[in-house]
């Protein structure tokens, strides 16, 4: 390890006992972010974390959303996100007015929001999904109109495994919508002894051509448990260092080289250490919005 690395590395240690923090990171963030954390994780374990962790500081290396999804489950925490810039483009392009006013359209559809949208989005909906959680959820609903926000292609994965009525919002991850399935064409050329394993993000046409669908984490559940040997990757390019650390006898290509966040990639560990220092900058979410957030998350925990 470089000697900045390892004395960032430090300082971060020192600074968390100071704080009493905890540091979450996503499994798209940086390697070195990724060795820095406490937990690292999809969507949905980190939010089960955020819920219930001692700590009195959360230091949440992901994007917007997530940050201000570990505030509405820890309200008494502080929660920081080193980048403020770090967005998610998907989950942008939902506004609550938007939401209200389609609502209006669909008055028996159960809203059911992926946790990759804003705490205002979420305080308009009955109920929140992650990737790992998406069917069941859906699945468990008395209802049978759905109005899916704001991913088309999750929406979509989880279209083929129910019987409800899917309405979809048309939003997109843009980093696994640029996947076409003549990339995974491509990829099993290359890599002919080779499954393929994507995320609900990318196209339907991509999940289909794919061998298996998972969230990231159970991309590496499939990946610590198969007898495969090889695989080609369909998600963030994130992913992979965690892949390759755990399971050194397996080989690991990524499906596609535009499979990068910038946004997941604005965190690194001098933002880090600039966050505990100045503990700023600070997520917060309003009462307001916080309730009706909240018990759109606490159903989808209770769910599973
Ligand atoms: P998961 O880690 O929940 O699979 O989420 C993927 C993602 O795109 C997060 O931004
Ligand atoms: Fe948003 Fe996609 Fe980036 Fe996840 S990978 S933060 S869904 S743009």
């Amino acid at each position: 390890m470089p000697k900045q690395e390892s004395n960032l590395l430090e300082r971060v240690k020192e600074l968390k006992a100071e704080r009493n923090a905890v540091i979450l990171a996503h499994n798209y963030q940086i390697d070195e972010v990724q060795d820095a954390a406490d937990y690292v994780g999809d969507s949905f374990g980190l939010s089960r974390v955020a819920a219930e962790t001692d700590a009195d500081v959360i230091v949440f290396c992901g994007v917007h959303f997530m940050a201000e999804g570990a505030s509405i489950l820890a309200p008494d925490k502080i929660v920081l996100l080193p980048e403020i810039l770090a967005g998610c483009p998907m989950a942008d392009m939902v506004t609550a007015d938007a939401l209200r006013e389609r609502k209006k359209q669909h008055p028996d559809a159960a809203v059911v929001t992926y946790v990759n949208s804003s705490a205002a989005v979420k305080a308009e909906s009955d109920i929140c999904v992650t990737s790992s959680n998406a069917v069941n959820v859906v699945n468990s609903l008395d209802a049978e109109e759905i109005l899916f926000v704001p991913d088309m292609n999750l929406g979509n994965f989880v279209a083929e495994r129910t019987d409800k009525r899917m309405i979809l919002w048309e939003g997109y991850c843009v980093t696994h919508h640029r996947v076409r399935a003549a990339d995974v064409t491509a990829a099993r050329n290359a890599h002919p002894d080779a499954v393929v394993v994507v995320h609900p993000e990318c196209r339907p046409e991509v999940v289909k051509a794919a061998n298996y669908a998972f969230s990231t984490s159970g991309i590496l559940s499939f990946a610590r448990e198969t007898e495969h040997k090889k695989m080609i990757i369909g998600t963030e390019m994130g992913l992979i260092y965690r892949l390759r650390q755990e399971n050194p006898d397996k080989q690991f290509f990524l499906l596609h080289q535009g499979l990068v966040c910038p946004n997941m990639k604005y965190t690194n560990l001098e933002k880090v250490v600039t966050a505990l220092e100045t503990m700023q900058p600070q997520i917060t979410v309003s009462d307001d919005v916080r309730e009706p957030a909240r018990r759109a998350l606490m159903r989808m925990l209770a769910v599973q």
